[in-house]
């Protein structure tokens, strides 16, 4: 699972007015590359862009393991607004990257969160997504910390870089790997999204090393201490009520979870955008090229973890 690990309950968003600065090409190709030109402002995509009605039912069924992981992700996107108040407090003195927090990010991710939860309770209508998101955040509830920033701002960009890293990896392995037109169509929007966020924080990212001159060490650290939150309890908790409203009768512990990660990682690693990933990762770092050939192999071991 991806993470998902700076939890504060956010009532409401003010935003102003103010037109972004295009994010900068990005040095390497992605598949999702080319929904990165439009303009900042524009709206990229809506529910109404997802052709709901043609959801393959006979894909669905023949499933399980989609049903597992699109149901797991739209409880954990769903928790979006809880973890992000503090976030964007962080930033509230910067207005460019508070704005585009509140006016794109945070509404980019909830939509997420909505639009997935539509494909649940369509494609799955005895999902009963409200009940069990309730069940899911009691669970999740003790573990939202605000605590969990990184003490710099250019490292807390570093290491919402391995954020949206995991997760434009996990859609887009969701995308290649559906079988079910809509729901491939949905995930590869989303990764979309999640490419351009990276950027973006990427980009900020670049801003506030210049200021604060981190050295890579630090860097490293803070990309660290944002990867070893991965398989952190949101993903053990959203499985684990997933699974259990699908089987009962079927009890669900860390044993399970770790067999039904085995399960899902060898279904879906085919389709995992390894080199995507592993340059995500490494970008923050800036390596000289000779660092770089030595880092990608232990990079591809520990973005493989993030497959779904
Ligand atoms: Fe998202
Ligand atoms: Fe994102």
């Amino acid at each position: 699972m991806f993470t998902f690990g700076y939890t504060v309950f956010v009532p409401h968003l003010r935003v102003r007015g103010m037109i972004l600065n295009q994010t900068p090409p990005f040095p390497f190709e992605t598949p999702q590359d080319a929904g990165a030109q439009s303009t900042p402002r524009e709206q990229r995509w809506t529910l109404d862009d997802i052709p709901w009605q043609k959801i393959e039912h006979r894909e669905v069924a023949a499933r399980e393991d989609f049903s597992l992981l699109v149901a797991a992700a739209s409880l954990v996107e769903a928790t979006t607004g809880l973890y992000t108040r503090n976030l964007i407090d962080l930033f509230h003195g910067d207005e460019e990257v508070s704005l585009w927090l509140g006016e794109h990010w945070l509404p980019e991710e909830l939509q997420h969160g909505r639009a997935l939860r539509l494909y649940v309770e369509t494609a799955w209508p005895d999902f009963a997504w409200e009940e069990i998101y309730r069940r899911f955040l009691e669970e999740y509830a003790p573990f939202c910390r605000l605590d969990a920033l990184e003490a710099a701002l250019s490292l807390e960009m570093a290491s919402r870089c391995v954020v949206e890293m995991g997760t434009a990896s996990y859609y887009t392995t969701l995308s290649r790997a559906s079988t079910e037109p809509v729901l491939s169509l949905l995930a590869r929007r989303i990764a979309e999204d999640e490419v351009r966020h990276y950027k973006h924080f990427y980009r900020y990212f670049r801003k506030y090393r210049e200021a604060e001159q981190p050295g890579r060490k630090e860097v490293a650290g803070a990309l660290w201490r944002r990867l070893r939150m991965t398989n952190s309890e949101d993903g053990y908790i959203a499985l684990k009520h997933v699974s259990l409203a699908r089987h009962p009768d079927r009890p669900f512990d860390k044993r399970r979870y770790r067999a039904l990660r085995r399960e899902l990682r060898r279904s879906f690693l085919a389709q995992f955008p390894h080199a995507m990933s592993v340059k995500m990762l490494l970008k923050p770092l800036e390596l000289p090229a000779r660092a770089q050939r030595v880092a990608e192999p232990l990079a591809l071991a520990i973005a493989r973890r993030l497959a779904p």
